[in-house]
C-alpha cells in the first residue's frame, strides 16, 4: 500500500484521522508520517474502507497528511460529506458537542513551549483531542509533579483547568528569572509577556465592567507595543502559538499583535498604536454575549445563526462604551474590523473611504488569523498561503496595506 517516501519538510498540510469519512472516495492522496518521513497509504479516489480506518488506529496515528495543492478538494470534500461527520460517534454527535462546548468553556489553553522538563508544577496539564481532553501531567497543590521530557506538544492544544489558572499565573511569572542567566533565550519574556495577557482577557472577559481589569489589559498592550517597537522577530514570538482549534484569548492576542505591528510599519506613532492595539484586543469582547454553542460550531452557521453570531460586533460596542474613558479610535477597530471595501463586510456593510484606517487594519489581522487557524471542518492555511489567498483579495482589503502586512511576515514559516 504504501509506495512512495518523501521529506516530512514538505508542503503538507496536517489533517485529523476523523475528518475521513469511512466508506468515501478519497479526493486526494492521503500521507502518513513514519520515522519522520511522509508516506503515500492511499491514493485519490480509493475507497477509505473500515480495515483502513482500523489499521491507522492500531497504528496510534491521530493525524495524517496532504499536499497543500489539494487544500481545496479535501474542504470541498468534508463539506459535501458535512452531515457524515456530524453523525459520526467519535466527531460530533449532539451529545457529544455540547459536552465538548462545555468542556472547552472549562479549559484555557497554555502555551507548551513554557512547560520545561525536569520543572514542578502544581496544576494538572491536558492535551484536547478532537472533541476530547486527556490527562498528561496530573499535579495539584498537595502533590506537585516534574515535567518529564517529550511533551506531547504536535498532536493537539496543551489546556489547563480554568481553576488552575492561577497557580500557572504563579508558574509563568517565576520563568523569566530562571532564565535570565541564559541570556539566549531572549523569547521567554515575550512568551510569559503573551500568556500573561491572555489571563488578563479572560479576568477581563468575566468581569467586563471592570475599570482595574480594563487598565491591566491597556498595561500589557503598551507592553506589547515595546517588545514590538524594540525587536521585529518579537511578532513571531507572540503569534508562536497556533492553536489546532479557536481560542478567543490566544485570537484576540494575536490580532492586537498583527495590527501593532501593521500599525509599526507603517509608521503609527506610539499614542495611536496603543488605542489601535487597545481595540484590536478587544475586537471580540462583544462574544461573551453569544451562545458557546454558536462560537464552538465547527462548520458553517446557517442564516439564523449567522444573523445572531453577526451580533457580537454591537455588543461589543455596547459595552466599551460604557467604559469611561475607552478611545472613540479604539472602537473603530472593533466596530468595523467585519467591514469589506466591497461593501460586503458586516454590520455597516460600509465601502470604501468610510472605512476608517483602524478598521482597514483590524480586519487584515482578523482575516489572517482566523485562516490560518485549524477547526474541525477547516484546514489551517500555512502563513504563506494566507499571505497568497489575501494578495489576491484587493476588493475586500485594502491594498497598500496588505502589500505592508505581507512584507512583514513575509518570512513567518
Ligand atoms: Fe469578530
Ligand atoms: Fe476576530
Amino acid at each position: 500500500m504504501v509506495t512512495k517516501v518523501t521529506e516530512i519538510e514538505g508542503p503538507y498540510a496536517t489533517i485529523p484521522l476523523r475528518q475521513l469519512i469511512v466508506g468515501t472516495r478519497l479526493p486526494c492522496d492521503i500521507f502518513i508520517k513514519e520515522n519522520r518521513l511522509l508516506k503515500v497509504f492511499l491514493n485519490r479516489g480509493m475507497l477509505y474502507a473500515i480495515i483502513s480506518k482500523e489499521l491507522l488506529t492500531e497504528k496510534g496515528i491521530s493525524n495524517v497528511y496532504i499536499h497543500t495543492r489539494d487544500i481545496p478538494d479535501f474542504e470541498f470534500y468534508i463539506s459535501r460529506h458535512r452531515s457524515s461527520l456530524q453523525t459520526d460517534d467519535d466527531a460530533g454527535s449532539t451529545a457529544e458537542f455540547k459536552k465538548y462546548s462545555y468542556n472547552k468553556e472549562r479549559f484555557h489553553q497554555i502555551d507548551p513551549a513554557l512547560i520545561k522538563p525536569g520543572g514542578k508544577i502544581n496544576f494538572g496539564l491536558f492535551l484536547r483531542d478532537g472533541l476530547n481532553f486527556h490527562p498528561v501531567v496530573e499535579a495539584t497543590d498537595d502533590m506537585p509533579a516534574e515535567v518529564g521530557e517529550g511533551m506531547p506538544g504536535d498532536s493537539g492544544d496543551m489546556v489547563i483547568k480554568r481553576s488552575d489558572l492561577h497557580r500557572y499565573h504563579e508558574y509563568i511569572s517565576a520563568l523569566p528569572e530562571l532564565e535570565s542567566s541564559e541570556s539566549n533565550k531572549p523569547g521567554i519574556k515575550t512568551l510569559v509577556l503573551k500568556e500573561m495577557t491572555k489571563i488578563a482577557l479572560h479576568d477581563f472577559f468575566d468581569d467586563p465592567k471592570s475599570g482595574k481589569k480594563i487598565k491591566k489589559i491597556h498595561a500589557l498592550v503598551n507592553e506589547i507595543i515595546g517588545s514590538i517597537s524594540g525587536n521585529r522577530d518579537a511578532i513571531c514570538t507572540l503569534l508562536s502559538l497556533k492553536g489546532h482549534d479557536y481560542y478567543t484569548y490566544a485570537h484576540s492576542v494575536n490580532v492586537a499583535v498583527l495590527s501593532i505591528g501593521l500599525g509599526t510599519a507603517i509608521g503609527m506613532k506610539t499614542g495611536d498604536l496603543e488605542k489601535l492595539g487597545l481595540g484590536a484586543i478587544l475586537h471580540d469582547i462583544g462574544k461573551i454575549a453569544i451562545s458557546h454553542e454558536i462560537l464552538n460550531r465547527q462548520g458553517r452557521l446557517n442564516d439564523m445563526e449567522f444573523n445572531i453570531f453577526k451580533n457580537h460586533v454591537s455588543e461589543g460596542e455596547k459595552l466599551m462604551r460604557s467604559h469611561e474613558g475607552f478611545p472613540d479610535e479604539s472602537l473603530v477597530a472593533l466596530l468595523q474590523h467585519h467591514e469589506k471595501l466591497s461593501g460586503k463586510g458586516y454590520p455597516g456593510g460600509l465601502s470604501g473611504s468610510r472605512i476608517e484606517l483602524f478598521g482597514r487594519i483590524s480586519a487584515i489581522a482578523d482575516y489572517y488569523d482566523v485562516l490560518t487557524t485549524e477547526r474541525l471542518y477547516k484546514i489551517a492555511y500555512k502563513p504563506f498561503q494566507a499571505l497568497q489567498k489575501m494578495s489576491g483579495e484587493t476588493a475586500h482589503y485594502d491594498p497598500e496595506l496588505l502589500k505592508t502586512f505581507i512584507k512583514i511576515l513575509g518570512n513567518i514559516k
